[in-house]
């Protein structure tokens, strides 16, 4: 039996402040977590809570820093992160010219555990303690994920692709082999430890529609794993789409006509939906991770964020590493909060905060293990240095409430803001300070 009290401000979200600010959130600027045996089992002052706590209850402090719960990540390609920052392209061709190149070396077991275990680290480094991640269309590159991801305890989800057309031939499956080797897969891992399985078909142009059927059919068979795809990123995708599909009326047809759509279905980007495709999103609550920094490095448009909100779907934050640019949330909080300003809407801190954290977790369909500190979820955690820097420190001098500290740290914030990543109780993650002292 373990039993830690952590101490140290706290904020965590209770519900989205749009519906109501005040009851969103719960702060306690001297706050206390206690954890026992991997989770939570209290929340609130520090000094209540320690005196009803037997005197031997061991008590970490947190000073200068502000406690809240691991951020998730509700789109990101694993495979892609010795990509980012390729220049010069939109979706299709940046497609073509870097990410199907990068994606056939996961053939090799040996490199996908590499780049695995780098890509874990750099969750970790980043303050993302879930995510919803893509593999390539090997099934061993799944393999690689899901091992690294179990050794570190971390609840993730994660899926092959599935892609039989419009890729290079050694990227290709079929509508049959991807059906089995999926089946495979999530007889091997879905819910196995912290573990989920999606159901991964790249987007409509590299499935056939018997590959849709066929991603449809696992999803029937096999309740309460994800599916995870994107949709309407950049117009000439949609264009392509409507030739792909003439006998259909719009782009998410495609992916509702094999029975894609539902309360575990993510849909990355949902930058240009129509009307009816928002409508049919809200009906059948489907989810949609919204990418900024992705958005605005391909050129893809500006999500309506609004529009999400008004028609009732789901939305959380995702990088989309390689085509995003930051593993950071915070960073990806910062392009939110811009794409929303370039349409006339200014995001609230607590909204970005809310949405990197229980937002996520709701997305993910994970609220009752992950997102908050309520009793009895799983205590994935972050300690934020306020002070990661000289210039946070200085800013945050003239923070004068909580919205100014959030908004800062978003503004500000990257990965030197993760001081440390605790994963069920565990410290999985401290940052190494003397990479960021002076050089002599
Ligand atoms: N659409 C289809 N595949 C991809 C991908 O790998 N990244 C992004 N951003 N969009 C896609
Ligand atoms: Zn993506």
């Amino acid at each position: 039996m373990s039993r830690v009290l952590h101490r140290g401000s706290l904020l965590h979200f209770l519900d989205d402040p749009q519906k109501g600010l005040k009851e969103s959130y719960q702060y306690f600027i001297d706050g206390a977590l206690l954890v026992e045996n991997g989770h939570v089992t209290a929340i609130g002052d520090a000094q209540q809570l320690i005196e009803s706590l037997p005197s031997d209850t061991q008590i970490q402090e947190h000073k200068n820093a502000l406690l809240v719960p691991g951020f998730v990540d509700t789109h990101i390609h694993y495979p892609q992160m010795d990509i980012i920052g390729a220049h010069g392209e939109q979706l299709l061709e940046w497609l073509d010219t870097y990410v199907f190149p990068v994606e056939a070396k996961f053939a090799d077991i040996e490199y996908a555990q590499q780049v695995a275990r780098r890509f874990l680290k750099e969750l970790l480094r980043n303050g993302t303690t879930t995510a919803l991640v893509f593999g390539t269309v090997h099934p061993q590159s799944v393999d690689a994920f899901f091992s690294e991801a179990q050794s570190l305890n971390l609840r993730m989800i994660a899926g092959k692709v599935m892609m039989d057309r419009n890729a290079p031939d050694n990227l290709k499956d079929t509508a049959e082999s991807s059906y089995r080797d999926s089946k495979a897969l999530i007889q091997r891992w879905h819910d196995r430890g912290r573990l989920r399985y999606a159901v991964t078909p790249r987007f409509a142009p590299t499935s056939t529609p018997e590959q849709l059927k066929a991603a449809g059919q696992l999803l029937r068979e096999h309740p309460g794993v994800y599916l995870h795809t994107h949709m309407s990123e950049n117009l000439n995708e949609v264009a392509w789409v409507e030739e792909l599909f003439p006998h259909l009326d719009h782009y998410l047809h495609s992916y509702d006509d094999a029975g894609l759509l539902g309360r575990r279905s993510v849909f990355a980007h949902c930058v240009h939906l129509s009307e009816v495709e928002w409508q049919r999103m809200a009906e059948t609550q489907s989810n949609i991770a919204f990418c900024p920094t992705s958005n605005l490095f391909l050129g893809s448009g500006l999500f309506p964020l609004a529009k999400a909100e008004s028609c009732g779907v789901n939305v959380g934050l995702g990088t989309d590493i390689g085509a995003g640019t930051s593993f950071s949330l915070l960073e990806t909080m910062d392009a939110a909060y811009k794409v929303q300003q370039l349409q006339g809407h200014s995001l609230t801190p607590f909204k970005s905060f809310y949405l990197a954290t229980l937002g996520g977790a709701r997305t993910l369909d994970l609220e009752s293990k992950i997102g908050n500190f309520i009793p009895g979820k799983e205590a994935d955690f972050l300690v934020l240095d306020l002070a990661a820097t000289p210039l946070l420190e200085q800013r945050m001098q003239h923070c004068e409430d909580l919205f100014e500290t959030l908004f800062v740290l978003s503004t500000l914030g990257d990965d030197r803001c993760i001081r440390e990543s605790w994963i069920m109780g565990e410290c999985k993650h401290r940052r190494d300070d003397s990479a960021l002292s002076e050089p002599q």
